[in-house]
């Protein structure tokens, strides 16, 4: 398809109150495919979203109460960025009534089983999850375009089967285990309040969350098994930082591969992609190397007197970790290049 020649799609996004949305809305505004029709909200409908979001003044949209009739007579597509254990039956509903949606939460990345286990909600219509493709663009871009529903990847998971996948197709993971350390900044957990978001409990500080129970976990082991059953160890921390997520992954290697075989293992994968920039021989991500952008940073190191690779990713959660990739996923889903609106360069300092 010739983009040049597509018509506008109009777009809703429900849920734009929150974190997720409301970058889906910054993202969207300028996408020359898009048009946004709908803004929903649950507890903070407001005739300006900018009562809401400032930064979003100047845009002159309400922000809506629910309806499906109403998201289905103005809206062609919608994204759903509601908590998990709601946000998946709005998207199958709204898929059940001919929208392309692409759904940021949990609630459609699972089977059933798996996902009442790991999310204590109940799972949505077992047909329909079944239905939904798995939006971690650069391994799964194939299913995209005919794609009705799409389950947005986590931000730990899309940081940390990045990092991951090219070593599992190359069958180099050992099947006892992975190890990734991984940290989220606090706008990982949405906006409403809570102590552990507290100015005064986070400043300064530094700890581990969900330990031995973050539902990222299954995520990541069902997306490698494509390629191999493997255990992950995931330790999940809180930074006193805003957006960003940084995983380390530690992969003892087998003989005899080396740091120059893995190196051009991921430089051949990943060499088009324009999202995923792979760091050359010594340089380490940073979190500041990609905030505000689309992008994924990986880094390689071989601790020689271990035999350990370290696989070191950095992303923004609320970008490639969630609205971004949906955006790159609604791109591949429409025939546009998968850039478009996505262009911009990290925020430094
Ligand atoms: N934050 C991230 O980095 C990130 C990354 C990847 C995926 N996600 C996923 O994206 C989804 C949204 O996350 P978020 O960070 O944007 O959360 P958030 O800031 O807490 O926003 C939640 C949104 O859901 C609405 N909502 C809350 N309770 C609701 C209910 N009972 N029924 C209907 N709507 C309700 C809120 O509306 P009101 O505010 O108007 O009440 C708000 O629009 C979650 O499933 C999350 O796991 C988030």
């Amino acid at each position: 398809m010739n983009p040049q020649e597509t018509r506008r799609v109009r777009v809703g996004v429900i849920g734009a109150s929150g974190y997720g949305g409301a970058e889906l809305v910054r993202l969207l505004h300028h996408h020359p495919g898009v048009e946004l029709t709908y803004l929903g909200a649950h507890s903070q409908t407001a005739p300006d979203v900018a009562q809401v979001y400032p930064h979003l003044r100047g845009l002159g949209m309400a922000l809506e109460p629910y309806h499906a009739d109403v998201v289905a007579e103005r809206c062609e597509a919608a994204f759903v960025a509601l908590p998990s254990g709601v946000s998946g039956k709005v998207a199958a509903e709204l898929a059940g009534r001919g929208l392309r949606t692409i759904d940021l939460s949990g609630d459609l990345r699972l089977p059933a089983d798996v996902y009442r286990q790991w999310y204590a909600h109940d799972p949505v219509d077992p047909a329909v999850q079944a239905q939904a493709v798995y939006g971690l663009t650069e391994w799964n871009r194939h299913a995209l375009p005919t794609a009705q529903l799409v389950a947005n990847p986590g931000c730990y998971a899309t940081a940390v089967l990045l990092a991951l996948l090219p070593l599992a197709a190359a069958g180099w993971l050992p099947e006892r285990g992975v190890v990734v350390d991984a940290q989220s900044g606090v706008s990982g957990a949405g906006r409403t309040p809570t102590q552990s978001a507290h100015l005064g409990e986070l400043y300064e500080n530094f700890y581990p969350y969900k330990v031995g129970r973050h539902q990222h976990t299954p995520e990541i082991e069902q997306g490698l098994a494509v390629y191999t059953p493997v255990r992950l160890l995931l330790t999940t921390q809180l930074l006193p930082a805003v957006r960003g997520i940084y995983a380390v992954s530690y992969v003892p290697l087998p003989q005899p591969v080396g740091l120059d075989e893995v190196r051009a293992r991921f430089a051949a994968q990943y060499a088009k992609e324009p999202f995923v920039d792979l760091y050359g021989p010594g340089d380490i991500p940073q979190l500041k190397h990609v905030r505000g952008s689309n992008k994924v940073a990986l880094g390689l190191a071989l601790d020689e007197r271990t035999g350990v690779l370290q696989v070191f990713s950095a992303l923004d959660n609320l970008v490639k970790g969630a609205a971004g990739q949906a955006v790159q996923n609604f791109n591949v889903m429409y025939g546009w290049p998968e850039t478009t609106a996505l262009s911009a360069l990290a925020l430094y300092p």
